[in-house]
């Protein structure tokens, strides 16, 4: 007697309740689908904030820079010059051409290490510098970027 009392009247609760129910339901995957799109686009704002950083001014080590600064003018300012603007025997640093996209770092390891055949100017050749390790090249070239980043030479733009 109660059971078949009880059946539609608690059918009828249940679908009384399923609405409210997914009706709250789905006010909570909105809310919870609005926190993981919003934290995606944070989290996608931080990271093309951090590539951008990258791409045009490295955060660089002030310690390696002063380093470089000091093996530079010791080996390399005599004929680049001392503010990085070349002199009759070497060419100017703070010149696009020598930005980043056009002689990368790898340039100034081979030109150290190997020496340059002329091919920009009419400077002559570049004997390869004796005493120097790659790890002492990456440090002038730090100390070289930071310099062409103060200066405003991020990229040679007639080069790809
Ligand atoms: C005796 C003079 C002299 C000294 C010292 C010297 N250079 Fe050079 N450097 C030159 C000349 C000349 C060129 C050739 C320029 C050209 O391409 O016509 C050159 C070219 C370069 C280039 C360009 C390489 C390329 O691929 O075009 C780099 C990088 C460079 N020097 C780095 C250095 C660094 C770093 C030092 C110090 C460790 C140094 N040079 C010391 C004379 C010098």
């Amino acid at each position: 007697m109660a059971r078949p009392k009880n059946r539609p009247h608690a059918r009828r609760r249940s679908t009384g309740a399923a609405p409210a129910a997914s009706g709250s339901g789905r006010k909570w995957v909105w809310i919870l689908g609005s926190v993981i799109v919003g934290g995606g686009v944070i989290a996608l704002g931080l990271l093309s904030g951090s590539q951008s950083r990258t791409a045009s001014a490295a955060v660089r080590d002030p310690v390696e820079i002063a380093l470089g600064a000091e093996l530079y003018s010791a080996s390399c300012a005599v004929c680049h010059g001392s503010d990085l603007e070349g002199t009759d025997t070497g060419p100017p640093f703070l010149n696009t051409i020598y930005a980043p996209n056009h002689h990368a770092d790898e340039a100034f390891q081979r030109a150290v290490l190997g020496g340059v055949v002329p091919h920009h100017w009419n400077y002559g050749i570049m004997a390869p510098v004796d005493g120097f390790d790659r790890d002492e090249v990456a440090v002038i070239v730090e100390f070289v970027r930071s310099e062409q980043e103060a200066a405003g030479i991020i990229r040679d733009p007639s080069h790809p």
